[in-house]
Parts: structure tokens; sequence; C-alpha cells
């Protein structure tokens, strides 16, 4: 039995919004999504055991099973005992570039990559959907990474709706290494500051809202006007997220004074990217705002708009 190696791309929203309270807990959402190409590479490897075991180059990453990368291994040997008999346990190396705590889905991708590489190592032949619908009980961005490119995510996240690709845009991304946020602190933050204007109608919370709400965002993908998408950032998480961190909206603000079509933060964040036409305009936003915020915490990366969510990579060693 063949390694895989797989490279796992970084999503960010371009459109974020939090519509009401679902009967599961979870919150109701209308997102837009897309991969990028700042991506952690995935080695997988046959174990002749039945063990999972996973390694990663950044010694702050858990390598137990609260990594969703083990988890979604167990996933596979639970759903597919047969396979798992046959073929044993998977030695899993995790080569960590996304940053975490990022509003980046770092972890979703990972485990999105051990799916997808377990599919082709041990010949389950499923297919990208029934992939998603695997993906879903690990967390609610899996399906959207399993998928990648431009997309509308609905409902908890599991809903997706492909776009155009919109592959010619590039963003530069910043994210401070003292600044995390968890995304379960964001949503119930969200909720105690917000919950009275959520959605209660269910018909409304499932259709209507969303595409009155989203509607510009995804229009202006379908037009690849690419002003109008820098127009229509929107993420609801920055009403709680900024308050707490005044460094995210002097760091939004440097990219906007930097010339950027437009900037956000990704998902619950801490990640704050500016919108860039080419990756020369985005070298000089980069420039620009190191000069502005000299901080050694910052970090700041170039990446381009992917097409794909996880794709074969080269097996080092
Ligand atoms: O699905 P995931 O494990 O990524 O969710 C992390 C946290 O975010 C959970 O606490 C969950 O309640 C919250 N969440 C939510 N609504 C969503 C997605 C996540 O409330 N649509």
């Amino acid at each position: 039995m063949r390694s895989y190696s797989l490279l796992a791309a970084a999503k960010i929203n371009l459109y974020l919004e939090i519509l009401g309270d679902r009967p599961d807990g979870y919150h109701q959402l209308a997102m837009v999504m897309q991969s990028v190409d700042l991506a952690d590479q995935i080695d997988l490897r046959p174990l002749s055991s039945d063990r999972i075991v996973v390694h990663c180059d950044r010694p702050d990453v858990p390598v137990d099973s609260t990594n969703l990368a083990y988890r979604a291994a167990v996933l596979i040997q639970q759903q597919f005992p047969e396979a798992a008999a046959q073929y044993g346990g998977v030695e899993i190396t995790i080569h960590k570039r996304i940053p975490m705590g990022a509003g980046l889905a770092g972890g979703s991708t990972d485990a999105a990559a051990v799916l997808s590489g377990l599919n082709l190592m041990w010949q389950l032949g499923l297919t990208q959907g029934e992939l998603q619908t695997l993906g879903e009980s690990l967390g609610s961005d899996v399906p959207f990474c399993i998928m990648g490119g431009t997309a509308l995510v609905t409902g908890r996240g599991e809903q997706l709706s492909p776009l155009p690709d919109l592959d010619s845009l590039y963003v530069v991304l910043g994210k401070y290494r003292s600044i995390s946020v968890s995304t379960a602190w964001a949503y119930s933050t969200y909720r105690q500051q917000y919950s009275d204007r959520y959605i209660r109608d269910p018909q409304g919370l499932q259709t209507a809202h969303y595409q009155v709400h989203s509607g510009p965002m995804v229009s202006a993908i379908a037009h690849k006007d690419s002003l109008k998408i820098g127009q229509e950032l929107h993420n609801d998480f920055e009403k709680i997220v900024f308050p707490q961190y005044p460094e995210l909206v002097a760091l939004r603000d440097a990219m906007q004074a930097a010339g950027v079509l437009g900037a956000l933060m990704s998902g619950s964040g801490s990640t704050v990217f500016g919108l860039t036409e080419s990756r020369a305009q985005a070298e000089i936003v980069q420039q620009t705002v190191r000069q502005a915020l000299p901080n050694p915490d910052l970090d700041l990366w170039i990446a381009q708009f992917s097409p794909t969510g996880i794709r074969l990579g080269t097996l080092a060693g």
C-alpha cells in the first residue's frame, strides 16, 4: 500500500452573517468561503498495526485525540471496519503552515486531508459528497475544506453551493502570534450580545434572509467584479472581536490605508486579510503594513485564491 502527501488549503470568509439559533444548538449562517494557497502538508503512511499516530513539526499542536486530523482517522476506522482490519493504522505527519486560532480553518483542513487521503489509501471509493457528509461530524468547516474553491456556505456550514473561481485575486493575511480567538467563545459571546436580533421564524432562517443579505457578494463574484467584492466584504464576528482587540482594528485600518480592495477579519479571527488584484500589489501592501505596524508579533503572508481545497502533493523522504 502506498503513502500519500496532501496539501490542505486554508480558507478565508469573504462574507459571514450569523442569522439565528438552530434546533441543534449551532448557529444558522450565511457565508461565502474562499480557499487560499497557504496550506498545511499532510503525509499519510500505512502502519501495519491498527494504531493512529500523529506527528507535527509545531510542538504547540496537540497530537492526541483532541487533534481533528487524528479524529478524522478514527472516524474512518470506525465507519469502515473491514478496510481498517485489512489495512491497519496510519501515521499522519502534519507540516503546519496555517496558524492556529486564526479563523483560517487550519485544524478543519487537516481533517479534510486525512479523510480525502484515507479514501485514496484504503481505496474506499467515497465520492466528494460522501466525504463532506462524513466531515460534518468533525466540525462545521470540514465539508467546505473538502470541497474548496469559492462557495456560498449556509446551514451550520454543511450546505455548499459552488461559485465561480476567483483565482486571480490575492490576499495579504495578518495575524498577531499572541492573539488567538476560540470559535466557541466567539459564538457564545455573539449570542449573549446579539441574540435579540436573531431571526426566530424557521422559514426565514432557512432561506429568505441570507439570500437578501449575501446576495450582493454572490452577484459580485458571479460578475468577477473585484472592486465590488472588496466593498461587500462583511463579517458579523468583527462586532465582538474588534472591541476586545484594538490591534486588529489598527491592522484592518493599516491594510485599508495601504490600498487594498477591502479588508476583513476571517471567521472568528484573529486573522485580518486585505484583498488585492495582483501579487505585486500584495507585496506593496505587505511592506506598507509592516512599516506602519513594526511589531515582531505580527506575521504577514501573501496568498493567492485557490480553486481547490485538498490536492495531492509530493511525499518528502
Ligand atoms: O463545528 P465546530 O466544532 O467547528 O464548532 C465550534 C464551536 O462553534 C461550537 O461551540 C459550536 O457551538 C459553535 N458553532 C455554532 N454554529 C455554527 C458553527 C459552530 O454555534 N454554525
